[in-house]
């Protein structure tokens, strides 16, 4: 029996902040997804469930389970920071990878928390630095969960169009130079770029640009007289498509004394979203209180997927995996790529990934791709979602939202998924473009 609901029962009154955080805005396709197990779904933004490590996380649980004494070890709470010897791990790889040493650019272990997800880093790192009104400068279009938190925090948000080399450096200068002008550059606090294979248009930043980038952080927090940060978010920095091209350093590179750039990346992608681990690099001017907030949040993440994760680095396993998961992305992508060129109406703007999880594709202005527009509804008709591109745009933030374009994921479906979703999705910008009163 249920119990009737008192209709005297006062409304809740929420927080302000509450009253700001809305439903992400891609949650109905998900839900859409799940409940229509036929439909072609190149909207969810998942890692390839064919790819997860099964195996090589069976290995090193069973390897932790082998003692008492390590298996209590990884089944205990561990330390707010998280894991030292995966820590160690963290800066290691950044530093060698992208040839940086602690002594030459101020961070090691020390610098390193690990985090449930770099979500987290992202929402404690704009926790600690956001009050309503304050300002944060990112690219259009841009990564909406980043958006979300933003919106719930009550910041005000400028933002600069993206180009095939990332965020436009005219652009940021200009908007820059535009907030000193309004007088609120006291109230400016990051700059947030996603530095590589960037959800959702699949670019990287230029090598150039990103120094710039950091130039430009510096030069600004003079004027303001407080430190304005770059907040990286290296998501997709692991899954680079082939070593054939060079690496793109990292913008960290450029803040050799380690003031400057919060560095985030995560395990998520390129090894297990369900181990949800990421991590933060961050200055020692900010260290603690995101410490302090996450000792708030969970005084810690989960410390037996910290050990596994830092056991498969040890072992070699996952740098294999992380080869293994290369090469399968590579090859979804390419079949993706093949598809919009033979498929997708000529006047098609979009780049070609070199990394990550996306395509970014934009029709003819005259074929909205809006929900409830009608090539929407029609490709949900023919069986294909796909997440439209107005909704990488946060309002009124200065940069127009496009509106006949999509984000395309090559991430979870099959390469025939790919291909015939794709094929579909061509076909019908192509019918709609014929019958222009049908596309609006
Ligand atoms: C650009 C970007 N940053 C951060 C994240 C967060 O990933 P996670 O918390 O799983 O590490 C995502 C997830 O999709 C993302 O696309």
């Amino acid at each position: 029996m249920t119990a009737s609901r008192n209709t005297q029962t006062p409304a809740v009154r929420f927080s302000q902040r509450a009253g700001r955080t809305h439903e992400p805005p891609i949650s109905w396709l998900m839900k859409y997804a799940l409940d229509h197990p036929d439909c072609i779904s190149l909207a969810a933004g998942f890692v390839d469930a064919a790819t997860l490590p099964v195996q090589i996380v069976k290995e090193c649980v069973d390897e932790l389970m082998a003692s008492p004494a390590s298996g209590r070890a990884a089944l205990q709470y561990g330390t707010t920071i998280g894991y030292p010897p995966l820590r160690r791990q963290i800066a290691q790889r950044l530093a060698d990878s992208d040839g940086m040493t602690a002594a030459s650019h101020g961070f090691d272990a020390d610098h390193v928390m690990v985090t449930t997800g770099s979500q987290q880093l992202l929402f404690l790192a704009s926790d600690v630095l956001l009050d309503p009104g304050d300002i944060v400068v990112l690219g259009a279009p841009s990564y909406f969960v980043y958006m979300g938190i933003l919106q719930s925090m009550g910041a005000v948000v400028r933002s600069v169009p993206v180009d095939g080399d990332g965020m436009d450096m005219e652009a940021l200068a200009d908007t820059l130079a535009a907030i000193e002008a309004e007088g609120k550059l006291d109230r400016l606090k990051l700059i947030y770029v996603v530095s590589y294979y960037q959800n959702p248009m699949g670019v990287s930043m230029s090598a150039d640009r990103r120094p710039h980038v950091v130039e430009l952080a510096k030069k600004y927090s003079a004027k303001a007289g407080r430190r304005i940060f770059v907040l990286e978010d290296a998501a997709y920095k692991e899954l680079r498509f082939s070593d054939d091209s060079p690496a793109l350093p990292p913008i960290k590179k450029f803040d050799p004394t380690n003031e400057w750039v919060l560095f985030a990346g995560t395990f998520c992608k390129p090894f297990s979203a369900g181990m949800k681990t990421g991590f933060g690099i961050l200055p020692d001017a900010i260290l603690d209180p995101v410490l302090r907030q996450k000792g708030n949040h969970d005084f810690g993440s989960a410390n037996l997927n910290q050990m596994v994760i830092s056991r498969a680095i040890e072992r070699g396993s996952y740098d294999q995996h992380v080869r293994k998961v290369r090469a399968g992305y590579a090859a979804k992508k390419q079949v993706m790529a093949d598809g919009i060129r033979r498929y997708f109406p000529p006047q098609t703007k979009w780049h070609d990934p070199a990394g990550g999880l996306y395509i970014w594709a934009e029709l003819p202005e005259s074929v909205c791709t809006s929900p409830g527009s009608p090539y929407f509804k029609a490709a949900l008709e023919r069986g294909v979602l796909y997440v439209p591109s107005e909704h990488f745009y946060y309002p009124d933030s200065g940069s127009p939202a496009c509106r006949s374009g999509m984000r395309l994921s090559f991430g979870v479906a099959s390469p025939e998924q790919v291909a015939d979703g794709i094929k579909r999705l061509g076909q019908l910008a192509c019918e709609m473009l014929k019958t222009p009163a049908a596309a609006k």
